[in-house]
């Protein structure tokens, strides 16, 4: 048990709309910024840590017309950090489609806005279709992305440290270039690639490593193996995120219903349409989101894989025990409806994972 240790909480944005329930009978989020400040402030208000959105260009369609709105993450975050004061503000950036030294100026620019709080998920190559649509898209296989997001981290870094750089790599190029302000405080930066390669990049680069989690034994071996690598390469301060569907009801049985009612509407089409496009991958088999994606398809499930349901007592239960046993150092929390479902798990369900041995800044919060 690791009882004196503070886990960090996350929320993870509904940026698109229908949130993360693809179902003619899931909550209807409109994927606007005002809904997602709304979530934000109130994840502050609860003391979570950190509010993440992730980047997405293309919708799936369907009879929910499934993503079909989605904001841009950084613009998103930008706005996130005007708006909050203490919670971090993290968004996603897909590598192959930025140049390095744009983020780093974006990055530096928003250190200033959220007064240190900003933070950086990397994506290296996810759905061809959701890029490929502006035209890109890069035909890199598995290695050849994760060689530019070698690249391209190491160039961000150089910018944010150095005065001038000059820069011939096999993806990008710099001539003398100048990038300032620099950020008073280096973000933290995490990667959510799973596969092994992508997990090996990002102990190597990042802070934090960040995977999908329910309570199963793969989980926990993610979880462990994450702590494993990072441990071999050195770096004992290295994070491990655990992202988390949870699904709470009255009690266990209302939570499962939940659930059912949900699949009863689920919109196959959409989620066809994702599994046809992240297949297109060349590197479908290596690609992480692709399988979790084609395997969503395959069981027809309206949420992610691994979604847990219960009782406030019993989500607070299955979910400490994922962190202690699968060594986690965060959690990222998507729930269905993210005024409801998610002052459940801020006012209720955290602050109980205490029972178990897991705290938190949410936790304290409650305490008081
Ligand atoms: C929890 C999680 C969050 C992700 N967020 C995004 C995202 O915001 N945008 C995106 O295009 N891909 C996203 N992905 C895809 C991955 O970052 C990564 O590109 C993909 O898994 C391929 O790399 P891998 O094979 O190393 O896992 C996410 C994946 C996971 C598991």
């Amino acid at each position: 048990m690791n009882d004196s240790k503070l886990i960090e909480v996350g929320v993870f944005l509904p940026v698109t709309n229908n949130g993360w329930v693809a179902s003619t009978n899931g909550p209807k989020l409109p994927g606007t910024y005002e809904y997602v400040k709304q979530v934000t402030l109130l994840a502050e208000k609860m003391g979570f840590d950190f509010a993440l959105s992730q980047a997405k260009w293309r919708g799936y369609g369907g009879a929910t017309n499934h993503w079909n709105t989605s904001l841009e993450s950084l613009s998103t975050m930008a706005g996130l950090a005007e708006a909050t004061s203490s919670i971090g503000v993290w968004g996603t950036v897909h590598m192959m489609i930025f140049p390095p030294a744009i983020v780093a100026k974006m990055i530096a620019t928003m250190d200033q806005i959220s007064n240190g709080r900003i933070g950086l998920n990397l994506v290296s190559g996810s759905n061809p279709f959701d890029l490929g649509q502006m035209g890109l898209w890069r035909d890199l296989d598995h290695a050849s992305r994760y060689a530019l997001a070698e690249e391209w981290i190491k160039v961000v870094q150089q910018l944010w440290t150095q005065d001038r750089v000059s820069h011939k790599g096999d993806f990008f190029e710099l001539d003398d270039c100048m990038s300032n302000p620099k950020p008073k405080k280096m973000p933290p930066i995490i990667c959510a690639g799973a596969s092994d390669r992508g997990f090996q990049f990002t102990i190597d680069n990042c802070n934090g490593s960040f995977f999908p989690c329910s309570d199963d034994e793969k989980s926990l071996a993610r979880g462990k193996r994450v702590k494993e690598l990072a441990a071999r390469a050195g770096k004992p301060d290295f994070k491990s995120y655990g992202l988390f569907t949870l699904i709470p009801g009255a009690t266990d049985a209302e939570a499962k219903d939940r659930l059912d009612f949900f699949d009863a509407g689920v919109d196959r089409e959409a989620l066809a349409r994702q599994a046809m496009e992240y297949s297109t991958d060349r590197s479908a088999k290596e690609n992480f989101a692709a399988q979790y994606f084609i395997n969503q398809n395959e069981h027809v499930s309206s949420v992610l894989g691994g979604a847990l349901t219960g009782s406030v007592e019993t989500l607070a239960r299955r979910v400490a025990h994922t962190i202690t046993e699968g060594q986690l150092d965060g959690i990222t929390i998507i729930v269905p409806d993210f005024v409801d479902d998610l002052k459940i798990v801020g006012e209720q369900i955290i602050p109980m994972m205490a029972d178990f041995g897991v705290n938190t800044k949410v936790s304290a919060l409650a305490s008081k």
